[in-house]
């Protein structure tokens, strides 16, 4: 029989996401209010090795739903991914107390839980990161809020961009995914939107539809680049020195990483949240907890770090067929 989860310890690693907050709340007064403690840890695994963690209460989580960041910090920890350190992590987790630790975080933050997990300490990983690039999960925390502030900048931009005749391009936050720049150039009505996951010609896919839209009147253009993609200056230069249309370049940055979580981020981070603990309570134990089909469910750890998710493409067809 699974041992009983007494003491849940709750940590935030790797970058921050909007709505983060949110769900340290939800698993905070889910597992009080199942007769759980919590212990919050700070700094990601740093805390964890560092003994950064205190006794969260009911009141610990308030005032924090509509607040990005993550009260707890976050961290990137290379000490965690040496074998000592894990050893150490598991090691600590048992001088503390915790019975089970809920993991907030993406696919790296995932790979440390699961080595804990290894070392018998039971672990629940929280997909929280703005790229949706996590692959078990239709929808991960951060992701919406990170977009809307992606769509209100390119907004104000187009305003100038539009007042001067020029090619604004932005570039999205995205190193490894092309979720945000995908979504965020439909929304933006951008000439061409370029993604880590499709190689881009620069002639036929940005040059070509500008000179064709140039032809049908239009004056002005956004480009959405994913930084994974390539980089918003050197493309503003190539545009104008092959077209002479003016042009501006923006790296919107971490800018995205912040601000007040969107409904849905607050939302799904909420269900998340409980969920992990309700899973822990049941004595289940080394699960992803994920977003399918407007369902949360779950996934074994190992199942969860093996799976692929690749990008809707018709997305694209649907970007470069109405952004003309
Ligand atoms: P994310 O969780 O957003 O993908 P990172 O890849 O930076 O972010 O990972 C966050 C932290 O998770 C790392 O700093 C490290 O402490 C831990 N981690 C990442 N990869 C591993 C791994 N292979 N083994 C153990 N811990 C890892
Ligand atoms: O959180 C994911 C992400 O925003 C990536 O898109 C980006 O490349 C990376 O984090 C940057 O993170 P940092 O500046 O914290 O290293």
């Amino acid at each position: 029989m699974a041992k009983e989860v007494k003491t849940i310890g709750v940590l935030t690693s790797g970058g921050d996401a909007p709505g983060m907050n949110a769900a340290v709340r939800a698993v905070v007064r889910t597992a009080l209010g199942h007769g759980m403690r919590v212990i919050g840890i700070q700094r990601g695994f740093n805390g964890l090795l560092n003994g950064e963690t205190y006794e969260m209460n009911l009141r610990s989580v308030s005032e924090i739903i509509h607040r990005g960041g993550t009260i707890l910090y976050t961290a990137r920890c290379l000490e965690f991914k040496t074998e000592e350190g894990q050893r150490k992590g598991a090691d600590m987790c048992q001088k503390l107390g915790i019975d089970a630790l809920v993991v907030i975080g993406g696919d790296g933050s995932f790979r440390g839980a699961k080595a804990l997990a290894n070392l018998g300490i039971p672990c629940i990983g929280i997909p929280g990161t703005i790229d949706n690039d996590i692959a078990c999960s239709e929808y991960t925390i951060g992701y919406d809020t990170a977009m809307n502030t992606a769509v209100e900048m390119v907004d104000k931009l187009r305003d100038t961009t539009q007042s001067h005749d020029r090619c604004s391009v932005v570039e999205v936050m995205g190193r490894n995914a092309g979720y945000i720049a995908l979504n965020v150039g439909i929304a933006t009505g951008a000439i061409a939107t370029l993604i880590p996951e499709r190689p881009y010609d620069l002639e036929r896919d940005i040059l070509e539809r500008m000179q064709f839209t140039q032809k049908t009147g239009k004056k002005h253009f956004i480009v959405i680049v994913a930084e994974g993609a390539g980089h918003a200056q050197d493309l503003a230069n190539e545009i104008q020195a092959r077209t002479g249309i003016d042009s501006r370049a923006t790296v919107l940055g971490h800018v995205q990483r912040g601000g007040s979580p969107t409904l849905r981020d607050r939302v799904t981070a909420s269900r998340m949240g409980y969920q992990a603990v309700i899973l822990l309570e049941k004595g289940i134990f080394n699960r992803v907890v994920a977003e399918s089909a407007d369902k949360i469910v779950d996934y074994d750890i190992n199942v969860a770090l093996s799976m692929h998710k690749s990008i809707d493409t018709t997305l694209l067809d649907v970007a470069e067929t109405i952004s003309i």
